[in-house]
């Protein structure tokens, strides 16, 4: 029986799973371990479930000990860990692809919506009792019908917009990847183009790249003034990838007409951050991978790759082998 630090209360199918073999801990409070109890509480573990808002480095893998077999993000994405540490230190690191995809998604395909329709200041609108009148020129927003969505990024949860966007609005769809993707050229017939072209083209551009040292504020002030004026950016990946600044300068100069966003930097996104008061700016507080269907997998992959690790067998769905 190993030890297990759990860094947040996740479905209750994942704990079940883990305590039916180990020794189970549960960080209990609603934001992260601070930094010191992070440490503290993996002394002796040997496996790791950690959220992204947890940075998983070196020194809590040396602080674990030598006991340490796997370290499972309950996340597709691992940005928040040091692979190369967790390599060298011989221990497996895991995620949950796949079961996310659908709802991170539905999301996307929620914000190009309510962004190119003006949700955020309508419902804002209704809520503070200034809606007096049906007006012909209140919050008019975009159609997406036979428009062109760029997708940067076309990985699983970028197919399934396009295969969204493609299907029910009819949207030309036009991607950047590092590979051509026969498989979305052939269902949709998506065009692969450079970035640049890309942005000039799209009428709605949704972001799916994963956070890389290449990715990160790939669209910042540049890239804005390539956009057509009116352009809605969605962003479900990483708030690190949009130059924040240059975005809110953007929205407040018209240079496009709305962004929708899932994701921020810092998240929060801090209080003074102008993005904030940017009325064609809506913001979710990361919800992208938030249904009971995808959670309770999320939280029994998790578990999973950690019970193998464990057993000194590959996690199922391992990034380091
Ligand atoms: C992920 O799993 O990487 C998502 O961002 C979580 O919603």
């Amino acid at each position: 029986m190993g030890k297990i630090f759990v860094t947040r209360c996740i479905p209750s199918v994942g704990i079940e799973r883990l305590a039916s073999q180990h020794d189970v801990e549960v960080w209990q409070e609603q934001d992260p371990p601070p930094r010191e109890l992070l440490l503290e509480k993996v002394r002796g573990c040997s496996g790791v479930l950690s959220m992204l808002s947890d940075k998983i480095d070196g020194s809590v893998m040396d602080s674990a000990g030598s006991h340490l077999r796997g370290i499972a993000n309950f996340a597709v994405g691992y940005n928040n860990i040091d692979l190369q540490a967790a390599k060298q230190r011989g221990i497996q690191v895991g995620n949950t692809p796949g079961v996310l995809t659908n709802a991170t998604a539905d999301i996307a395909v929620g914000l190009i919506l309510a962004a190119g329709r003006c949700f955020g200041p309508a419902i804002a609108n209704v809520q503070r009792f200034e809606w007096r009148n049906w007006e012909p020129l209140m919050f008019l927003g975009q159609e997406f019908e036979g428009k062109t969505l760029g997708i940067v990024g076309m990985g699983r949860i970028g197919y399934a917009v396009a295969k969204r966007m493609h299907g029910g609005w009819g949207m030309r769809i036009v991607y950047t990847a590092r590979d051509p993707k026969p498989q979305a050229e052939s269902s949709f017939q998506a065009i692969r183009l450079e970035l640049d072209a890309l942005l000039a083209q799209s009428d709605v551009v949704s972001l799916h790249c994963p956070l890389t040292d290449q990715t990160r504020n790939l669209i910042g002030a540049r890239e804005f003034g390539l956009m057509k004026p009116n352009a809605v950016l969605v962003n479900t990946a990483r708030g690190e990838v949009v130059d924040q600044a240059a975005l809110a300068d953007a929205l407040s100069q018209r240079r496009i007409f709305a962004a929708g966003l899932d994701v921020t930097t810092p998240e929060p996104i801090d209080r003074t951050d102008r993005l904030r008061s940017e009325a064609n700016c809506l913001i979710l507080p990361h919800i992208g991978s938030a249904t009971e269907d995808a959670r309770n997998q999320m939280a029994m992959m998790a578990a999973n790759n950690l019970i193998a690790a464990i057993e000194g067998k590959l996690m199922p769905f391992g990034l380091t082998k």
